[in-house]
């Protein structure tokens, strides 16, 4: 695979992969405003919740070389305004993690503005590479739960494309790949609305020669009963301190179903997907537009004015998570105290 979100030196501008046109076709937008970043990341040309905080901090810096401010002060005003231009998406923690820092940076950092600019591009492209070190070491820890000749059931994309380059349960899958000399297989939920697992997973886990079986989001229950996999590993949009898994509509019932099947259920994310703030009732879920459900590659596959629910995401209680894994080691049944003791490391 390839970086999904790159920093290009030479121009100061950002190039990041079309995520829409994946799989038929693999084209790049290259941009130097922030504005068009935070259409990117609106529009899902950029999805994933790791993968969006870098693009909220390579945004960040775009938008400073982009407020030619004289001081200071005219630079963090600037700033604020392009945070609340970035943050178009609630449920991801990493969005605004990444929009805070680079705020944050700016109000800490002494200087002239031009000197501040400098000091965000290096910032922005810093959270991308600590993505990518966070985790190949979240993939590392794994192994502690994965066993050679395991088959992984997933759901959504969590692979690099929802990173800046190995995935959450990408990584996973691809250290388990090289550590057990390919044995290791995936079951990749399709993932509706937006077909997610089918368009992305599936693609970039047959790229990289990673044995991979598509399956629609309701055989999951009959792929348990046969015996067919033997866990599950789901990416994370936030996870709270009380061990709750906020990730893609979908995963609470999958979790429901492995309980019931006693197939143990893993979480996997970076720190920065860690809220310690947010209570579980306080988590704003994302209701996205009623066609991704009334229409299907163009065509409408109901009554146009159909009634929809759309909500992207959902909550899975810590009672169903068999451990929560991240780059600082691996929460097995996570309580409070627990992932108090794994964030403070
Ligand atoms: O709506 P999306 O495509 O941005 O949702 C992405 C997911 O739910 C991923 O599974 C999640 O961000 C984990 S990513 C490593």
């Amino acid at each position: 695979m390839y970086r999904t979100i790159e920093w290009l030196d030479d121009s100061n501008k950002v190039r990041l992969v079309d995520q829409l046109k994946l799989p038929l076709e693999t084209d790049w937008i290259v941009t130097d405003s922030h504005e068009r970043m935070a259409k990117a990341i609106k529009i899902m040309e950029i999805r994933g919740a790791p993968a969006i905080g870098a693009a909220a901090g390579m945004g960040m810096a775009l938008a400073a070389i982009e407020s030619k401010a004289i001081s200071k002060d005219e630079l963090i005003t600037f700033l604020e305004k392009a945070a609340a231009t970035l943050n178009t998406r609630p449920t991801a923690v990493n969005l605004t993690w990444a929009t805070a820092r680079m705020l944050g940076v700016a109000k800490a950092t002494e200087g002239t503005a031009e000197e501040i600019v400098k000091v965000l591009i290096e910032e922005g492209k810093e959270i991308a590479e600590e993505d990518v070190c966070m985790c190949r070491s979240l993939g590392e820890h794994a192994l502690e739960v994965i066993k050679p000749g395991y088959t992984i059931q997933t759901i959504c994309n969590a692979g690099s494309l929802a990173t800046v380059y190995w995935g959450t349960v990408g990584a996973v899958v691809r250290v388990a790949h090289e550590k057990y000399n390919g044995d290791i297989k995936v079951y990749a939920a399709e993932t509706r609305p937006r077909q997610q697992g089918a368009k992305l997973t599936v693609y970039e886990f047959m790229e990289d020669g990673i044995d991979t079986t598509l399956i629609t989001d309701g055989m999951i229950g009959t792929v348990f009963r046969e015996g067919r996999v033997d866990c599950c590993v789901v990416g994370a949009d936030r996870i709270l301190r009380t061990g709750h898994v906020i990730n893609k509509i979908g995963t609470y019932t999958m979790a429901i179903t492995a309980k019931y099947h006693n197939i143990p259920f893993y979480s996997v994310a970076p720190i920065s997907t860690v809220d310690m703030v947010t209570d579980p009732e306080d988590v704003v879920i994302e209701e996205r537009d009623p066609d991704e459900i009334r229409v299907i590659n163009g065509k409408p596959v109901t009554v146009p004015t159909a009634k929809v629910y759309n909500p992207a995401f959902d909550m899975t209680p810590p009672e169903l998570v068999t451990a929560i894994i991240t780059d600082k080691g691996v929460v097995k049944s996570p309580t409070e105290e627990k992932m108090r003791a794994m964030y403070d490391k």
